[in-house]
């Protein structure tokens, strides 16, 4: 029997399958490609590392990883009110990037397939690992009696197009602040196991060495066409998807901040820890990493949150819709012209490096 008091108000587009969350600026994208530029591209020059990698995933490490054992056939109903719809939240949003990475993956291997086979095999295990990873999250979605349509979402949700090199700087991002996310969760609740609420988080470890092989895939790619990673416009865009990548994570997280303390992490200590390690590697293959440490970083960044917490204020009242349009205007001017200012903080060249082991 499905116990209704203890479900979240969450809209449903049938029993148990939840109605997805709202696109907004915020929330996962999904995206698509020039497929033919990508699979003209030359990556002799770091064939060898990519051939490697491929190996690796071959070897697939984590095939008898994802399976779920008799700690999570209990009730989880005693995880209840907030606690209970930020979880949903949290597993809904994972579930969402980690499909979207799916769709694309699995699109570039059929794509390239005759095209540019080394590529594509390793697209296809990639997108094996991310259907895993997002099958985990729906699966444990519905120990809280919802689940997500995937094929719903496919079809339903807007796809944001990229040329070949946004998507490496985009995914190499996603996948390397991913595996910094959850192993800095797995490596906090081996410290306090009393905060491990659900058993999802012991996955993690293992877990998140996909992530980090799927962002060392990206780098080799990248340093197979240097020419995207050594100009002007390199440094640009780099900074660019750096600093919206970690924008839209702390604006995300500092939301939720309660359900980073249902497991016991303050959500803006765990960000820059995550923000830091993040830029840190980053600087590994981009030519610039963020000054993260300058005082107007995080300064910034928080009247951000206070800006959107108005937002939701707006939106949550009672006034008409051109009223709330003309109220948001100079919030969302203002997170503008911050973002702006975020972005004129001077980065600190990594380029000079290059070659040399960081
Ligand atoms: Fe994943
Ligand atoms: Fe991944």
């Amino acid at each position: 029997m499905v116990n209704t008091l203890q479900k979240p108000e969450f809209e449903e587009l049938r029993p148990g399958i939840k109605v997805p969350s709202q696109e907004t600026l915020l929330t996962p994208r999904f995206y698509t490609t020039d497929f033919d530029e990508m699979a003209k591209m030359d990556i002799s020059v770091n064939e060898e590392e990519l051939q490697a990698i491929l190996e690796e995933f071959r070897t697939d490490y984590n095939r008898h990883h994802f399976i779920r054992d008799e700690e999570f056939t209990q009730s989880w109903d005693h995880i209840d009110g907030d606690t209970r719809r930020l979880f949903v939240e949290f597993l809904e949003r994972s579930c969402t990037a980690e499909f979207s990475g799916f769709l694309l993956y699995k699109e570039l291997g059929r794509r390239l397939k005759d095209k540019s086979p080394v590529l594509a095999e390793c697209f296809t295990l990639m997108s094996r690992d991310e259907a895993r990873h997002a099958g985990f999250l729906n699966k444990a979605m519905s120990d809280f009696n919802l689940s997500l349509d995937l094929g719903f979402l496919t079809k339903s949700r807007k796809y944001t197009f990229f040329k070949p090199k946004f998507i490496f700087y985009a995914t190499y991002l996603s996948e390397k602040i991913g595996y910094w996310r959850y192993i800095t969760i797995y490596r906090h609740l081996e410290q306090h196991p009393e905060d491990r609420i659900y058993p999802i988080f012991r996955f993690f470890e293992n877990w998140c060495q996909d992530e980090n092989r799927h962002g060392d895939f990206f780098d080799a790619i990248m340093k197979a066409n240097p020419d995207i990673l050594n100009d002007w416009k390199a440094r640009l865009w780099c900074r660019f998807f750096l600093l919206s990548v970690f924008a839209t994570m702390y604006l995300n997280d500092i939301q939720r901040a309660d359900f980073y303390a249902s497991i016991g992490l303050n959500a803006r200590d765990y960000d820059k820890y995550v923000i830091e390690k993040t830029n840190e590697t980053a600087g590994r293959v981009f030519p610039v990493i963020l000054d993260i440490d300058h005082p107007e970083f995080y300064d910034r960044l928080e009247i951000c949150v206070k800006n959107n917490e108005k937002l939701r204020e707006i939106d949550a009242s009672n006034s008409p819709q051109p009223i709330k349009f003309l109220q948001k205007l100079p919030v969302y001017a203002s997170n503008g012209w911050h973002m702006v200012k975020l972005y004129l903080i001077n980065p600190i060249r990594v380029d000079h490096l290059a070659g040399v082991a960081r």
